[in-house]
């Protein structure tokens, strides 16, 4: 391409983008998270997942800053979500789905979704529509279970926070697991347990709802857990202070990752989850991601 031709087209792409940076620059959409460090162990993010190219969300409901998300704009999903575990004094909330303003352009509190939604908010997130008759549950990274008061719990029901799920996963496998760490926290952490989960995209071929948001091949999951009592039974001990975890969201995945349990029943058959140390999870995920990644920066050591 000559200069000329290579400077008109890149005129024409931004033209093209204006309409769209132009929404953006009215909220208070920050590069970076540094409103929200306080949800990552040691205030530092993942090294490897690389926030500038994404969309680091600091999620607010009820103007307090509840946990943390790094969004996928063009997948329509978070990346992961960073949160500080502590378990629910109450039940799962009924509460309205919501959205963030903040990726339109406006106020940085999370908001429901009203009868009709603008927009710009359909351009720059997933809505309700997606995942309507779309095969997959709402899948919370930070699950409202691991969120004490109920306003931390209802922060979590926003579909930044949220990925196409398999039923079978979500009410399955899942959500024991959530629940182990839960009862993992109650028993044997005595200070914070900072939790990080994320997503692994398909290698190659995206699967898509609606034409708009990736659905994850796998779930990850890993914690920090740097204070914890001094005298855990022996089969605890190799899950202190650190310890990661990958589940499949899709029955036909191969086994290379997480091996299937062929004599579970077929509702959750397929759906398993490996709990490993944190170690093979970066392996994992930098094989995966192609970039050497460090969950806890390498500061939550065994
Ligand atoms: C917002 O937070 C305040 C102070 O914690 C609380 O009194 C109020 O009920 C909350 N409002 C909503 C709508 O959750
Ligand atoms: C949860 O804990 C139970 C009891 O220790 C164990 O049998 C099960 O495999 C665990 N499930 C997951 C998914 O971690
Ligand atoms: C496989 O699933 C069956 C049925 O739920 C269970 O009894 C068995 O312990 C599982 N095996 C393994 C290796 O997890």
């Amino acid at each position: 391409m000559s200069q000329r031709n290579s400077m008109l087209s890149f005129t024409a792409a931004l033209l093209f983008l204006l309409p769209w940076f132009g929404g953006l620059v009215v909220g208070e959409l920050s590069k970076d998270f540094s409103q929200c460090l306080q949800f990552f162990y040691n205030k530092t993010p993942p090294a490897g997942i690389n926030v500038k190219e994404h969309q680091p969300i600091c999620q607010r409901y009820n103007n307090t800053y509840r946990f943390a998300s790094l969004y996928h704009r063009q997948h329509r999903a978070p990346l992961y979500s960073a949160y500080i575990l502590s378990p629910a004094d109450g039940p799962r909330p009924v509460t309205p789905w919501m959205y963030e303003p903040q990726l339109a352009g406006a106020s940085p509190d999370m908001r429901p979704f009203g009868r009709t939604v603008d927009q710009n908010v359909v351009e720059s997130q997933a809505v309700d529509q997606d995942y309507t008759n779309s095969g997959f549950t709402r899948g919370h990274l930070n699950p409202s279970s691991h969120q004490r008061t109920e306003d931390d719990r209802k922060a979590t029901f926003t579909l930044t926070n949220i990925v196409p799920q398999k039923e079978g996963s979500n009410s399955g496998p899942w959500s024991q697991f959530e629940e182990n760490v839960s009862k993992r926290f109650n028993n044997f952490c005595t200070g914070s347990m900072y939790v990080i989960t994320g997503v692994m995209p398909y290698k190659s071929k995206t699967h898509k709802i609606n034409n708009r948001v990736y659905v994850p091949e796998y779930l990850w999951s890993a914690y920090c857990c740097p204070s914890y009592k001094p005298d855990l039974p022996e089969n605890e001990k190799q899950l202190f202070p650190t310890f990661a975890a990958v589940g499949r969201n899709d029955p036909s995945s191969g086994e290379e990752i997480v091996s299937v349990n062929k004599t579970a029943k077929p509702a959750v058959r397929g759906y398993d989850v490996k709990e490993m140390p944190l170690q093979e999870l970066e392996a994992i995920l930098n094989k995966r991601l192609n970039v050497p990644v460090s969950v806890f920066n390498g500061k939550c050591l065994k």
